[in-house]
């Protein structure tokens, strides 16, 4: 008799977001007249830059011709996106990272869900509170987080590191010592950052009690300030205890098209063992690699007229982000994020729960938000907004909340 993965059947509930697509899809029906603002999902909304465009179509034809038709991608990514990679996102910033220690992906999602295929069952994580819940409910599968405890929205294995206004929305070091470390800067969902001398801290932790930091680099292109590292390679000695996420999916609009990459460096070891031959081992094994257009697209976000046009879109959607942050604030609401990220992360009024405010603002505004309480125990009493809507929709959203 078979088996199956029990593990599954101690998750809460489903997927945070497809859980909120099923509550709006059912008001729409009810309501076929109502014009709903979705600023719930963190997807992006602008197309793509003509230059990132024009890569897809001449890689198109490409494939179209006997010469230059390319079957299965080396399953590390092409050579051309991993060295432009390494000299534009570290060489530049002045981090040692090499080619070779870049694997390209279909995206931060499924590297971030992946990863824990390389680390023992026994390993204890630690996560921000509130968390992209992906970290989480992907370790909850492997069976690395006890039981849920459902009163308390929490599991029994898991380190939380609360994330509160009282600590501006920054985990503190944990009391207890954790294996693998889940952070997120510019910070998903709450929108909050930390400076380089912070993220060293967080460093020299995880090198001097043997743990390994998963860094979940997703929104560094929403950076501002000039003191807010846009990797952990910044920081002295990360080649030995850091892995680092990165995405196209919110610097250059590939929430579609699907593509990101994980460093993992070769000095980063336990007993011996590089953790890169182990990664490699199992994109090797598990992955056909991401398709030659889409690297080729993602190449050409480097290019001089791919910088300037995915720059001009992040302050699009930063400007958005201005929009929902004052007004709001203006409006009486206790606003933070969106200076060095996309999300916006408010205090629900009156003491109403999350779900509370979600399904005020659906029926009372037609706006859709997504509930602090989803990221995780800490989130209670919040909701964030995205940035990425369009700047007619996220004018009349906030118009929409103010009115109420
Ligand atoms: C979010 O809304 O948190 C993100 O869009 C989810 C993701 O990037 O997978």
């Amino acid at each position: 008799m078979f088996k199956i993965n029990d593990n599954y059947l101690k998750l809460p509930g489903s997927y945070l977001f497809s859980t909120i697509g099923k509550k709006v899809a059912a008001f729409q029906e009810a309501n076929p007249d109502k014009n709903i603002i979705r600023l719930g999902i963190g997807d992006v909304t602008q197309p793509l830059a003509p230059a990132i465009i024009e890569a897809l179509h001449k890689s198109v034809d490409e494939m179209g011709k006997a010469e230059t038709f390319r079957g299965y991608a080396p399953d590390l990514g092409y050579e051309f996106l991993r060295s432009t990679i390494a000299e534009n996102d570290y060489k530049k910033r002045g981090a040692d990272i090499s080619a070779d220690e870049i694997f390209v992906s279909d995206g931060a999602k499924s590297d971030s869900g992946n990863i824990g295929d390389i680390f023992s069952v026994d390993n204890k994580i630690a996560v921000c509170d509130p968390v992209y819940p992906v970290y989480v409910d992907t370790n909850a599968m492997a069976g690395r987080t006890g039981d849920y405890i459902a009163d308390e929205q929490r599991w029994s294995n898991v380190i939380y590191m609360p994330c509160t206004a009282a600590t501006n929305f920054a985990p503190e070091l944990p009391k207890e010592t954790p294996d693998i470390i889940y952070l997120c800067f510019p910070n998903n969902p709450t929108g909050s950052t930390i400076n380089k001398a912070e993220l060293q801290r967080w460093v020299d932790y995880a090198n001097k009690v043997g743990a390994v930091i998963i860094y979940d680099a997703a929104y560094e292109a929403y950076v501002s300030e000039p003191d807010v590292p846009h990797t952990i390679y910044e920081c002295e000695g990360a080649r030995t205890c850091a892995i680092e996420l990165r995405s196209f999916s919110k610097n250059a609009g590939f929430t579609g098209l699907r593509l990101g990459f994980t460093v993992i460096p070769k000095d980063l070891k336990s007993n011996g063992v590089m953790l890169h031959s182990l990664w490699a081992r199992r994109h090797g094994t598990k992955f056909n690699g991401a398709p030659y257009i889409v690297q080729r697209a993602g190449e050409a976000v480097y290019s001089e007229a791919g910088r300037k046009q995915t720059a001009e879109q992040i302050a699009y959607y930063m400007n958005n982000a201005k929009v929902i942050r004052e007004g709001l604030a203006s409006a009486g609401y206790t606003v933070s994020g969106g200076v060095n990220a996309p999300y916006i992360w408010l205090k629900t009024p009156d003491n109403m729960t999350s779900w509370e405010f979600f399904d005020y603002l659906l029926e009372k505004a037609n706006v859709v938000g997504t509930p602090g309480s989803g990221f995780g125990p800490s989130g209670e009493g919040y909701f964030r907004l995205t940035a990425f809507g369009s700047y007619e929709n996220t004018v009349k959203a906030i118009d929409r909340i103010k009115a109420l």
